[in-house]
């Protein structure tokens, strides 16, 4: 099966971070992947803010080695990249202070589209989202046609969260404002919506009547290395379950919306994250578990500590949680929602578990064997699958005897397409001004709103976060809290 590319306007996108590893990891060759496929209009550029002074000639220089670092060889075509690297502007700008916007201002302009597409992409530090956004306004760079994305983190509290909102608010309309989750982006989460609302099977058993619990695991096997100083500033509960691990909550968890569009999909997760029971200081210790790797080996090499890493003598930063969610409304009353992230973890791994309930009864008697509960896998990465488990007949004689069998549906079998980068589609869905797949900003304060008590009650505690070598599952504390519940983590389900 091939992709079937939809066309974008021009536009000119203007990238603030431009020599950040964002911008050199996943937005630029991510751009240069959607140029081989033909969907860059020829007269579109990206022009890279940043501090220094680079010059178009080196910016170009160090965008090309980023897309040759992040690329296969055999996804190297030199006329593109010589075409995508034409593309290339670069200002050097003080985003808080005054220098270099008017030499954007003459950039935008000479392209002659005052009215035409214009993207704002902020992968900076929050901090200067505000200062940003003042700028673009005083310099009069948002036309109708303008668009701001902002990265997460989107504040690291409420009130910092808000502030930013406003900031930005007060001069982008909500419309031409884009909060992106990269996750929304991967075609897995988007199959997700997909599985429960394209097939008839599913909702009908999407419920309390039926459901067990759902696990949401997003385990990554790389430490913090470079980023060790931002990570120590915010830790997992941050930078991992207040957005990406809560939007899968939300997809998971959703009504379903009238229509697949930005207003009714972002109202329906909006109901969920408010109908999140809080967590506080009554129940943090016997709901969330916190931990922090230690030296280890992760797929047989040796890794060391987070404070090693860190460089610093001791930190209280939690590099893993696990959270007990639950969701206080009608359908989902009485079903666990496990919540686990963290880095050095055995693998990398990111999967959503439904566990259906048992049946009821067993007709097999003793020779049957135990039924096991059906159980629906949404593998998210590294091996992007769904696998449906159910109860089977063990083939051949020796009579009824049953065992579970994963109805297997991996998508680099199914579907012969180059999965493309997350940032790809979204990043050309806000060229559209289709805001499906990013958050409004009451989610973002929702969110918030839930995640802020479960910081307050860990800060009020002082509880150091508890210890895990580097390649397991996560501190032990982690595996007690689910089998108090009965329960066990499915790390190896799919
Ligand atoms: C980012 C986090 O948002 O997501 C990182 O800041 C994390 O710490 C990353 O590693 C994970 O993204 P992915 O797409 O590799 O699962």
């Amino acid at each position: 099966m091939s992709a079937r590319l939809l066309p974008v306007d021009p536009f000119d996108l203007v990238v603030f971070g431009g020599t950040g590893d964002l911008a050199m990891r996943k937005l630029l060759p991510g751009l240069y992947h959607r140029d081989c496929d033909g969907q860059l209009p020829p007269e579109s550029r990206i022009i890279g803010v940043s501090r220094g002074d680079l010059g178009k000639k080196a910016y170009a220089e160090a965008v090309e080695t980023a897309i040759r670092r992040s690329t296969p060889e055999e996804q190297l075509r030199p006329e593109v990249v010589d075409r995508f690297l034409k593309r290339l502007e670069h200002v050097a700008i003080d985003a808080a202070g005054t220098t270099g916007w008017r030499k954007l201002a003459a950039l935008l302009q000479r392209n002659g589209k005052s009215n035409g597409i214009r993207v704002f992409y902020l992968a900076t530090a929050p901090a200067l989202f505000g200062p940003i956004a003042r700028n673009l306004a005083a310099n009069e760079l948002i036309t109708a046609e303008s668009r701001v994305v902002l990265e997460k983190p989107i504040g690291r509290d409420l009130d910092s969260a808000m502030a930013i909102n406003d900031a930005v608010g007060a001069v982008f309309e909500e419309r031409q404002i884009f909060r992106i989750d990269h996750y929304l982006g991967k075609e897995t989460v988007q199959n997700l919506v997909a599985l429960r609302f394209a097939n008839a099977l599913f909702e009908p058993l999407w419920n309390s009547a039926h459901i067990d619990h759902v696990q949401i695991t997003v385990a990554e096997s790389l430490g913090v290395e470079g980023r060790a100083a931002y990570y120590d500033t915010s830790g997992a509960l941050r930078d991992m379950v207040q957005n990406h691990i809560l939007q899968l909550l939300c997809l998971v968890a959703m009504e379903p919306p009238h229509v697949f569009a930005a207003e009714a999909v972002r109202n329906e997760k909006l109901k969920v994250l408010r109908s999140l029971r809080p967590i506080d200081n009554g129940d943090v210790t016997t709901k969330t578990v916190r931990g922090q790797y230690q030296a280890g080996a992760v797929g047989g090499q040796a890794v060391p500590g987070y404070l090693t890493e860190l460089d610093r003598p001791a930190s209280s930063t939690e590099t893993f949680v696990v959270i007990k969610a639950e969701i206080a409304n009608w359908r989902w009353a009485g079903v666990p929602f496990y919540l686990r992230t963290g880095k050095r973890m055995m693998t990398r791994q990111s999967e959503i578990v439904i566990q259906f309930k048992a049946p009821p009864y067993s007709i097999f008697g003793e020779a049957g064997g135990p039924l096991d509960a059906n159980r629906l896998v949404v593998r998210l990465q590294p091996d992007e699958a769904v696998r449906l488990f159910l109860m089977s007949k063990d083939p051949g004689p020796g009579g009824m005897r049953l065992r579970t069998v994963p109805l297997n549906l991996a998508y680099a079998d199914a579907f012969n397409v180059r999965y493309p980068d997350a940032y790809e589609r979204l990043l050309l869905d806000v060229v559209r001004g289709n805001a499906t797949l990013f958050m409004h900003k009451d989610e973002v304060e929702a969110a918030w709103t839930w995640v802020e008590p479960i910081l307050r009650a860990w800060e009020a505690r002082n509880d150091p976060p508890k210890p895990y070598t580097a390649g397991s599952w996560g501190p032990s504390a982690a595996i007690a809290l689910i089998e108090r519940d009965g329960r066990n983590w499915l790390e190896d389900a799919a």
